[in-house]
Formats: C-alpha cells, sequence, structure tokens
C-alpha cells in the first residue's frame, strides 16, 4: 500500500534524472558564455504572493545556480527573468501583470532575453490567454505543478525558439531533489505538504495548486537536520493547511507527530510553520508544542470571520465558539503564545452585524496581530457568483474600522512586554531604517534595537523598552 502512495504521489526518479540532464546541458552551454564573455549570465527571480512562494522562487533560483547562471537582484542585467505570481487577490495579479509589461522594453534591447512567468495565476485559463495573446514577449509560462520541468522547458526554449505555454498539466505531485538556492543563511522555509482540499468558498488556492498531498516524514526530517547543521537558526514549516499533513502518504505520522520527531533534532533552532486550519487544529498538536524544546510559541490560525453565518458561507466548517476554544486552549498550555490570524472583510452579504460580531470576536480573542484583507472576488469561486456583493467603499470602511480596533489590541498586547528581556533572530540592518537593526521575537514580532554587523543571524537578548503595535523597541544585552 505504502509502495503505491508514494509511487502515486512522488515525481518518479527518473523523471528528476532526466531534469538533471537538461540541467547538464544548460550549464554546459553556460560555461562556453562564461569562457567568451568573462562572467556567467544572469537571472532574476521575482516573487509575489505567500511563503510558499518564496519557497518555490528559492527552487527555481536553485534550478538556475545549478543550469550554471548567477542570481541578480536588477532585472535591467538579467539573461533570464522568472515572475512568480500570486493568484490569492486581484490586487496580486494586477501586480504581476504590470511589472511583466514593465520587462517588454527590455526584451525589446536583449533579444537574447528569456522571460518565463509561472506560479498560481498562470494555472488559470483567462490568465494563459493573456499571456498569449497581449504578453507576446514571454517566452515560457508554466503552473504550479511543473515547477520542477523548468530546465527542461528552459532547454526547449533555447533549441528550437518557440514559446512554451504549458497548461495542461492535471496531475499534482511532490517533487523531491530540485536544488534550492536560498536566501538568507538563517532563516530556511520547508514546505511538508502541498495543495488544499478545503474550498473555502472565496480561495483560489485549491484551484490553482491542486491537492493535498505532503512529502515523506524522512525527507523533511533530512532536510531539517541538515539546515541546523548548516547553522539555520528559524526553520518555518509550510502547508496551506499542515494539519492535514500525513493524512495521504501511509506512513502513520499526522502533523502533531512530525513536529515530536524535529523536535529530537539536537542544536540552537526555532521551528515555526503555518498555516493551520482551526477545523482540524488538534489537542495534540498543541501539547506536542508546549512540550516541546524548538517549537516556536506561535500559532497562525486564520479566523477569517467572527460571525457564525459568514463563516458558513464561506465553507470554513467550524464556528466561532470552536475556534475560541482552541484559542484558549493555546493560552492555557502556552500562556506567553503569540497567536496571530486572517480576517477577510467584505465578503458577500456580510451585514453590518456580521461585521461586528468580527471586531467583538478580535476584543475576545486578542490576536496580538492579525493580516487583514478586503474580499477580493475571484474567477471559478462560489464567492464569486454569490449575490449581494459588498461594494467597494463599504469594503474600505470596515477594514479602516478594523485595523482601527486591532491597532489598539495589538498595543496592548505587546505592552506588558516592556521591561521584559526576550530572545530575538537578529535580522540585520533595517530596511526602512538604516540607524537601527531589526530581527524578529519567538512568535514573530519585529524588534528594532542598536546592532552590530556580527549580530546579523544570531540569537540576542534584548530588553524591551517601548511598544507599539506592529514593533517592540529595545537594547541588546552584551
Ligand atoms: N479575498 C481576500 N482575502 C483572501 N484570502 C484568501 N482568499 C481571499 C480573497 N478572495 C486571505 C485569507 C487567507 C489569506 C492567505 O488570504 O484570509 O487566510
Ligand atoms: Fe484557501 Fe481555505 Fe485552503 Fe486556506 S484552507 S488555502 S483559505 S481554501
Amino acid at each position: 500500500m505504502e509502495e503505491v502512495m508514494k509511487k502515486n504521489r512522488t515525481v518518479s526518479a527518473e523523471e528528476m534524472e532526466r531534469q538533471k540532464e537538461y540541467i547538464a546541458r544548460i550549464l554546459a552551454e553556460n560555461e562556453r558564455y562564461l569562457a567568451e564573455n568573462g562572467s556567467r549570465p544572469r537571472a532574476f527571480v521575482l516573487t509575489l504572493g505567500c511563503q510558499q512562494n518564496e519557497a518555490d522562487s528559492e527552487r527555481l533560483a536553485g534550478m538556475a545556480v545549478a543550469m550554471g547562471y548567477e542570481m541578480t537582484d536588477t532585472p535591467e542585467e538579467a539573461r533570464l527573468i522568472m515572475v512568480n505570481t500570486c493568484a490569492i487577490r486581484e490586487h496580486a495579479e494586477q501586480r504581476a501583470l504590470s511589472l511583466v509589461g514593465q520587462y517588454k522594453h527590455l526584451k525589446a534591447k536583449n533579444s537574447e532575453l528569456i522571460i518565463v512567468i509561472c506560479g498560481c495565476m498562470v494555472v488559470q485559463e483567462h490568465r494563459i490567454n493573456d499571456i498569449k495573446f497581449k504578453y507576446p514577449y514571454v517566452d515560457i509560462l508554466f503552473g504550479t505543478s511543473s515547477i520542477h520541468r523548468f530546465p527542461e522547458f528552459l532547454y526547449e526554449k533555447q533549441r528550437r525558439g518557440r514559446r512554451i505555454l504549458r497548461s495542461d498539466e492535471t496531475e499534482y505531485l511532490v517533487a523531491e531533489g530540485i536544488p534550492v538556492h536560498r536566501e538568507s543563511s538563517f532563516r530556511a522555509w520547508v514546505s511538508v505538504m502541498y495543495g488544499c482540499n478545503n474550498f473555502c468558498s472565496y480561495c483560489i488556492v485549491p484551484y490553482v495548486r491542486g491537492r493535498e498531498r505532503s512529502r515523506r516524514r524522512d525527507e523533511i526530517v533530512a532536510e531539517v537536520r541538515t539546515l541546523v547543521a548548516e547553522g539555520y537558526r528559524d526553520i518555518t514549516l509550510l502547508g496551506q493547511n499542515v494539519n492535514s499533513y500525513g493524512k495521504d502518504t501511509g506512513e502513520n505520522c499526522d502533523f502533531a507527530d512530525l513536529l515530536a520527531e524535529l523536535d529530537k533534532i539536537e542544536g540552537d533552532y526555532w521551528i515555526h510553520f503555518m498555516t493551520s486550519h482551526p477545523k482540524d487544529a488538534s489537542r495534540k498538536l498543541i501539547d506536542v508544542m508546549a512540550g516541546s524544546k524548538h517549537m516556536a510559541r506561535h500559532f497562525h490560525l486564520p479566523m477569517q470571520s467572527g460571525s457564525d453565518r459568514v463563516l458558513r458561507a464561506m465553507n470554513r466548517r467550524y464556528d466561532f465558539e470552536k475556534y475560541i476554544g482552541i484559542v484558549d486552549y493555546i493560552r492555557e498550555k502556552m500562556p506567553d503564545a503569540v497567536i496571530t490570524s486572517d480576517i477577510i472583510v467584505g465578503f458577500p452579504q456580510e451585514t453590518e452585524e456580521n461585521f461586528e460580531a468580527t471586531l467583538t470576536a478580535l476584543g475576545r480573542a486578542r490576536f496580538d496581530m492579525i493580516y487583514s484583507f478586503i474580499y477580493s472576488p475571484r474567477k471559478g469561486t462560489p464567492a464569486a457568483e454569490m449575490e449581494g456583493q459588498i461594494p467597494a467603499a463599504e469594503k474600505s470602511r470596515r477594514f479602516e474600522r478594523l485595523l482601527a480596533v486591532q491597532n489598539e489590541i495589538s498595543l496592548g498586547a505587546n505592552q506588558p512586554m516592556v521591561g521584559k528581556t526576550i530572545r530575538v533572530l537578529c535580522d540585520g540592518i533595517s530596511k526602512n531604517n538604516k540607524l537601527v537593526y531589526s530581527g524578529r521575537s519567538e512568535g514573530g514580532k519585529i524588534v528594532f534595537f542598536e546592532g552590530e554587523p556580527s549580530d546579523t543571524g544570531n540569537f540576542l537578548a534584548v530588553t524591551i523598552e517601548r511598544a507599539e503595535p506592529f514593533a517592540l523597541y529595545g537594547t541588546v544585552n552584551r
């Protein structure tokens, strides 16, 4: 049984070998380029969307580096541009299209440039047509299920010159062994499962990332062990719904079991994970976290709405009572746990009263932070077809009210941190204010402090002196 499962869910070793051959062929070409030009051809990858996409982009970059490219942050100097798109909201799609639009002039200047578009947006038929007809200078398009075949597509494009627009991949599998080029030397993403079976009525993800499939436990354990040995300090396990981990592997290892296994790896590191679906966030999982050494006391648990009627219409399969029961249990077991959430405002037919139920729920749940979103209709999802779509102005008004309520709560959650000394993983000089360093607490809160170059990538003890809704300020104990 297990053999059958493995065979069905994982891209075959032969297929991965085939891709390695394409990698070797392109590498040989790029070595010739290096000999002639004195430098490697450059590759640029632009990522939109969630952490899963960031993880995928590190695979795209990994393949590019294996093929002899050197990564660059400057699209102008690239011979290979990859745009990894997102489909979760209209705004993300418009950004991807506008960025791809900006690359048209680069192609006009450099006919050798190859432009690749991939990711969630271009799994959708209407977007494939957009690219096909309105963006003729895009050379290669492929969906989320074909990422491991990127070397083959690139080779075929270079050899035959024809555009490659792949839309016919219907089977979603796990691909092991794709090279990874990680952005950071101390924070890493590790996908544990892909896809989603939940079909929340607003969400495009199940349509663009396929059904749930999990990586095998040993693959994950080996990857995390290597990362810890390489000095990674913060490892985030990724999946659209990590609580479903292991349902398809036949290994009798659920997500809590996986965490318990990972926790045995010796070293000084944190493990984070996202995202959990409240409908199956188990007590067992919370118990394992509470008893673990390396699991960060941080729970991201999207609530989406505080109204039972809206939750039903969203097909979330829990009500507020069940939701808050999980929150209470987390706090009972881990009183200092940081709990964050996602909220959507302006779902079709959301009444003023329903919206106020969400505000009340925020007051009860007292999240440390929320990611709030204005509902964006996605073509092909049930909610997009529902009557009673909320006008944009009303959605924005609710959004502003939501933020104001949560700001107060976040500030209230951060203030008790003042005077405490906490562990912070330093990210280096802050991107927005070059005078200070920034890092993140175990719960993922942003902390600013005066740092030193050698702090980057290390754990520091920081005494908090000031709190704002979205940040803490403190001094490093040296
Ligand atoms: N409109 C607005 N927000 C959405 N999300 C998912 N789909 C939509 C949509 N159509 C939000 C949910 C999810 C987060 C990743 O994005 O809150 O948890
Ligand atoms: Fe989308 Fe719901 Fe799946 Fe999350 S659980 S990816 S919101 S369908």
